[in-house]
């Protein structure tokens, strides 16, 4: 959540940090504010504007060139409102009372309450109702008590803090100085050439086009960044900590939309492309025609993988759906015992893990609290963590054991589409060269589901060639008030996924469920007015999902139907149907939640609404 952007160095800081608040505004996207500072003892130059950083630009613009060249220090923050309504007063930066510090914040500060009461005694008083503002109070109380030194000043005031943050901190007197530090949240900083400037960043798109150097701070680090210097780490305690510097290698045109209106239209149509990197070097043909599955995380960790008797799945939202998937997929092909938990109840529950269990995390961002705390709890009772992620040196790719990154590239859309994807095809990597190195996949289906694998990419682009015909279709949806999703086996976590991507860009409610349990509940809501898409293709299940659809006509029920191309039966039974080419059941969510991702868009695009920067969410959930 929320989106941290700052500069030091001898460039006007003022356009790198509105171009990196652009670059981070999917983060989070009600309010956002900059601090700019240059010389010595001069008050901070503050702007500060609701909504879009479009609107906080406009103000900045009206800064006078000259002056603004001289501004060659700044902190920005794009901000998803926790504590405090969204408004220009609880935007960030935040200042202290003495006006000598200037603050952004990403991550909840929890005993807030209790620190205001006590900086309320000390004669601190607050203009916004933040729990940002207080911690920059409370950085403000020991930097006037110890000498008006920042790095301890600050160590000494997130020592008192319970909860998650990133920080950027700078201040009045030494406009050469930022003193950055974060726990739970993310924070990267950008090195440029010979020392000479830095960059800091949510995370490393606003960065590389500067740099490709960067830090990852850890947990409980503060780093001490002034240009012509390298920076220091310390611990909370004050001890120094290593500096590892890394390499970033971001594709820069995925940062764009690329000629298509929305990022989430580019990231839809991206699909075949990303699925072949995803698989690229790992799904192989060999000489003799035959396919293997090289996973260089399976061959680090092989004999810890094959003894596991349990796996765990945690992750939230779309990364959870895939998770389903997965299970399904681990349990056929592995024929190991699979649970999927949402990482937010799993890390609260208390829940059984034994050493040999393996902790399957899935995150597009890599950055979840819920997931990463999740991880956390998992490695503490001994077992092995596994990844998969797409947020390249993120978070939870650092705390896993090992892993496989989907490599989709960075994904912009807040509605996850190319990352859930290429979780799956990840898990379908996963769960083929497990069950093959266990024995529990027979060499012939193994074979068959490889080559098959490989066809994804061509029959995505089947699927895609037929927006036009759900772009019309989705015309008579846009008024609807409910939606219901409908799928069994693979499809039913597409039909959760289907109602889900719906719900967040369209505000329509929709509600997924395994087909067969529609007659226990739900079925009372159908009626004329009520669109139902069912996910019927040819599988084990297709006959018995045709009779749940024969229930929903008897009743009214306006059917949208996902099938296999050609199926005259589902056509004579249907008016609206999408089809989609034949593909083994285990690989059909590849295909089937194609139409569904499109329908949500198209849906969302006919009411008018932001699609990219759908009301009250954010990409990255970096709060619990
Ligand atoms: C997906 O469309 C959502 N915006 C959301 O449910 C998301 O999948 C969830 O927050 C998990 O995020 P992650 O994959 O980055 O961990
Ligand atoms: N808790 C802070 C606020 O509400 C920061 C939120 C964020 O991460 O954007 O302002």
């Amino acid at each position: 959540m929320c989106g941290i952007v700052g500069y030091i160095g001898h460039q006007s800081a003022a356009p790198i940090l509105i171009k990196g608040l652009h670059q981070l505004e999917y983060r989070g996207y009600d309010s956002a504010g900059i601090a700019l500072s240059g010389k010595e003892q001069q008050a901070f130059h503050l702007f500060k504007a609701k909504g879009k950083v479009s609107n906080l630009e406009a103000k900045v613009s009206s800064v006078d060139s000259a002056e603004s060249a001289s501004l060659t220090t700044g902190i920005g923050h794009t901000r998803w409102a926790t504590h405090g309504e969204p408004s220009e007063t609880n935007a960030h930066p935040h200042l202290s009372m003495s006006g000598e510090l200037a603050l952004v914040h990403n991550g909840i500060i929890e005993n807030y309450q209790l620190l205001k009461e006590q900086l309320s005694g000390y004669g601190y008083q607050f203009k916004s109702q933040t729990d940002t503002e207080v911690l920059v109070q409370l950085i403000d109380y020991f930097y006037q008590k110890n000498g008006k030194q920042l790095m301890k000043a600050v160590s000494q005031a997130l020592n008192k803090a319970i909860g998650a943050y990133a920080i950027v901190v700078m201040e009045q007197s030494n406009p050469n100085h930022l003193v950055a530090a974060r726990k739970a949240s993310p924070l990267v900083i950008g090195i440029g050439k010979d020392n000479e400037e830095f960059f800091l960043g949510s995370d490393a798109t606003p960065l590389v086009e500067y740099t490709h150097k960067v830090i990852y701070l850890d947990d409980e680090q503060i780093a001490d960044i002034q240009p012509g210097t390298a920076v220091t780490i310390t611990n909370l305690d004050e001890s120094l900590a290593n500096v590892n510097i890394k390499d970033v290698d971001i594709d820069i045109s995925a940062l764009s939309k690329g000629g298509f209106p929305h990022f989430m239209q580019k990231e839809i149509f991206e699909q075949p492309h990303c699925i072949e990197n995803s698989m690229r070097g790992r799904v192989i043909q060999r000489e003799d025609g035959l396919y293997e599955i090289k996973l260089s995380a399976l061959t680090n960790f092989k004999a810890k993988l094959i003894r596991a008797r349990h796996v765990i799945i945690v992750a939230c939202g779309t990364s959870w759906h895939a998770g389903l998937i997965g299970k399904q997929l681990i349990e056929e092909m592995c024929r190991i015992r699979v649970e999927v938990e949402y990482a937010s109840e799993f890390r609260y529950r208390n829940p059984v893990i034994e050493k040999d269990d393996v902790v399957i995390a899935i995150s597009q961002s890599g950055e979840t609290a819920d997931t990463l705390a999740a991880i956390q709890l998992a490695k503490s009772e001994g077992a092995l963590v596994f990844g998969i992620v797409n947020g390249v040196g993120s978070s939870i790719a650092r705390a896993a054991d090992t892993g496989i990154y989907i490599h989709v590239g960075p994904e912009i859309g807040v509605a996850s589409t190319k990352a859930f994807t290429g979780q799956i095809t990840v898990l379908t990597m996963l769960a083929l060269a497990l069950g093959n190195a266990l024995g529990t996949i027979s060499e012939e289906k193994f074979q068959n589901i490889c080559s098959q694998l490989t066809t994804i990419p061509e029959k995505m682009e089947m699927v895609l060639k037929q927006n036009d015909k759900i772009e019309q279709l989705s015309e008579r949806f846009t008024y609807a008030k409910n939606f219901l999703y409908l799928g069994r086996g693979y499809n039913y976590p597409v039909a959760l996924e289907g109602a889900l991507k719906l719900k967040e860009i369209s505000y329509i409610h929709a509600e997924g469920y395994p087909a067969a349990e529609m007659k226990h509940g739900p079925i009372a809501l159908v009626d004329k007015e009520m669109p139902i898409v069912t996910i019927a293709t040819h599988d084990e299940l297709y006959h018995k999902i045709i009779s749940n659809m024969q229930e929903v006509q008897s009743r009214n029920g306006s059917i949208l139907a996902i099938i296999t191309e050609g199926d005259d039966e589902v056509k004579r039974m249907v008016s609206e149907y999408v089809e989609i080419p034949s593909i083994h059941s285990c690989l059909v969510p590849l295909l089937s939640v194609l139409p569904m991702q499109l329908l949500a868009y198209h849906v969302a695009v006919k009411k008018g609404l932001n699609v990219d920067m759908p009301r009250n969410l954010a990409k990255s959930v970096t709060v619990e």
